[in-house]
């Protein structure tokens, strides 16, 4: 059996076909891919706007910018990609990290604390962690009670709709939901805020190449526009995969020491399929079972260590917040291999191997 990662993106024939169409073409970088990848996903995202960018990195870095202003305080989440706060120290911005519920997402109760007592505080970035989408209402409640700015960082859900929040970012590294090689976008319902992401993205230009700010070349290639065409067409298809295997693991897991994070739901897009284990109740640590799922070709991952305990983070003052959830969820969190690809058999062999090596 070969290697089993934790994730995988999924290339088919008419990916490939599509890709080797655009190399034949008169246009790599920016031509009508880049417009047509650009609709497709607003309109997925059901979004007035949206502006493509290298990666999901870049798309946070811009709407940072976009929506921020130096020295303006940001409740964000210990449990993410790293990119996702260092896009608030992007903006000169500071990040305030707030504990996580059961689920792994921000609380966003204990966010309503801290706005009750602080008015200073100008925006949310929160992300639907691993597929679960936030709770839409009550960001609508927070924005609208506390005046404040909601950025979604919406790296493990793409297919979310945009409802409330000021702006959605998207990635399409390969682990994700649909992949561009490096790729990711921005989507957002305000023009203002639209056209500036759009000319930091291009150097700082404007339509007539006026440099108006200090911007990038964050641009998405007509290559990768392309492939992200072919995959987003397969983008339900996608998420109905990683659904089964949800549903299958959930069930495998009933009644054994292997907790699911969040019992299955319809409306969860399961980027990542986490459990969490108990491991002091066991003879095994987290980092023994990671070596030996390993030895078995399974590749399991961390995802988060917590964002404020991470080294760069702790010399510029962080580490000391209470965040107990999340010390918790770190002790016990491990994501298996979830994505289209993965073979019934193998997921089988994901369960049976998990099981066995945990001795339950
Ligand atoms: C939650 C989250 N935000 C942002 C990113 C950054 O995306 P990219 O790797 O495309 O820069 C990732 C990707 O790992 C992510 O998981």
């Amino acid at each position: 059996m070969d290697f089993l990662p934790y994730a995988k993106q999924t290339i088919e024939e008419d990916d490939i076909n599509d890709f080797i169409d655009t190399l034949k073409s008169d246009f790599l970088t920016t031509g009508l891919k880049v417009n047509e990848f650009e609709r497709a996903i607003y309109e997925v995202a059901n979004a007035k706007y949206c502006v493509s960018v290298s990666n999901g990195t870049a798309a946070l870095h811009l709407a940072a910018l976009a929506l921020l202003n130096e020295g303006d305080i940001v409740l964000t989440t210990p449990n993410s990609f790293i990119a996702t706060s260092n896009s608030i120290l992007y903006a000169k911005a500071t990040p305030v990290f707030v504990d996580i519920c059961e689920d792994g997402s921000i609380d966003l109760n204990l966010c309503e604390d801290i706005l009750k007592q602080d008015a200073s505080i100008k925006a949310i970035f929160a992300v639907s962690f691993s597929g679960k989408i936030l709770d839409k209402k009550r960001l609508k409640y927070l924005k609208n009670t506390y005046n404040i700015k909601i950025l979604e960082d919406n790296a493990h859900t793409m297919g979310v709709k945009l409802t409330y929040s000021d702006i959605s970012t998207f990635s399409f590294h390969p682990v994700k939901h649909i992949a561009t090689g490096e790729g990711g976008a921005v989507v957002t319902n305000d023009k203002a805020l639209y056209e500036k992401i759009k000319m930091l993205r291009n150097h700082g230009q404007d339509d007539k190449h006026q440099m108006l700010d200090l911007g990038f070349n964050y641009r998405l290639s007509d290559i990768s526009s392309t492939l992200g065409l072919s995959q987003i067409k397969k983008l339900d298809t996608f998420i109905h995969q990683r659904q089964e295997i949800a549903k299958r693991y959930d069930k495998a897991f009933q009644n054994t020491i292997v907790k699911p994070l969040y019992p299955y739901t319809n409306s969860s897009l399961y980027h990542l399929y986490v459990v969490r284990v108990d491991f002091s109740k066991l003879d095994i640590t987290k980092n023994e079972v990671i070596i030996k799922m390993r030895e078995k070709k399974i590749g399991l991952q961390v995802h988060y260590r917590p964002i404020n305990k991470q080294p760069y983070y702790k010399n510029i003052g962080y580490g000391d917040e209470q965040t107990p959830m999340m010390d918790r969820y770190f002790q016990e969190c491990l994501s298996i291999p979830c994505y289209p690809l993965l073979s019934e058999d193998e997921q089988q062999y994901v369960i049976n191997s998990l099981l066995e090596v945990l001795n339950v």
